[in-house]
């Protein structure tokens, strides 16, 4: 049987903790989907189709992983995958109160679905999407903490 799990967030924009977080799930699975929640009600830094195609580019190389998005709750989309694993990184203690609480309103959901949880390298600790958001507006150097296609996108997107 294969393995099939799912790796959401909103990867906006995605970065290096991200893309790590992604090559070490894509071994522990057989296939993986990075599924990119989409908010209706918030206004993105980068559209869904910048976050789409830049990450469809960083995982070229990688056969068992494709991109995709969702809305909605997360546990209905991974029913409709027929999919009962579930990827998230975890840095620091600040991130264990918030992942706690949606991993146990998704256990309440979908008792069927597990969260596995992938603690990030020492290097990436420090990284969060609304650090390079902030970064990147103020005019610093954020070219360090995305991966290459993503540069592009927020030049364009600051543009
Ligand atoms: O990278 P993020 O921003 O922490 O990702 C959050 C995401 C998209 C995984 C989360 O907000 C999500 O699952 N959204 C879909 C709605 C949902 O199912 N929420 C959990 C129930 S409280």
């Amino acid at each position: 049987m294969s393995r099939l799990a799912i790796y959401p967030g909103s990867f906006d924009p995605p970065t290096l903790g991200h893309l790590d977080v992604v090559a070490r799930a894509a071994h522990l699975f057989d296939e993986l989907i990075v599924a990119v929640g989409v908010n209706s009600d918030k206004a993105p830094f980068l559209s869904v189709e910048d976050r789409l195609s830049s990450l469809e580019e960083c995982v070229q190389g990688m056969a068992n992983v494709r991109v995709e998005s969702f809305e909605g709750l997360l546990v209905d989309y991974a029913r409709r995958k027929d999919c009962q694993r579930i990827v998230r990184g975890l840095r620091a203690i600040s991130d264990f109160d918030y992942e706690f609480r949606v991993t146990l309103a998704n256990r309440a959901m979908a008792p069927e679905i597990e969260t596995v949880f992938l603690i990030t390298k020492e290097e990436h600790s420090f990284l969060a999407s609304s650090v390079v958001r902030e970064v990147a507006r103020l005019g610093g150097r954020y070219e360090g903490f995305v991966p290459p296609p993503v540069v592009e996108k927020i030049r364009k997107a600051l543009a």
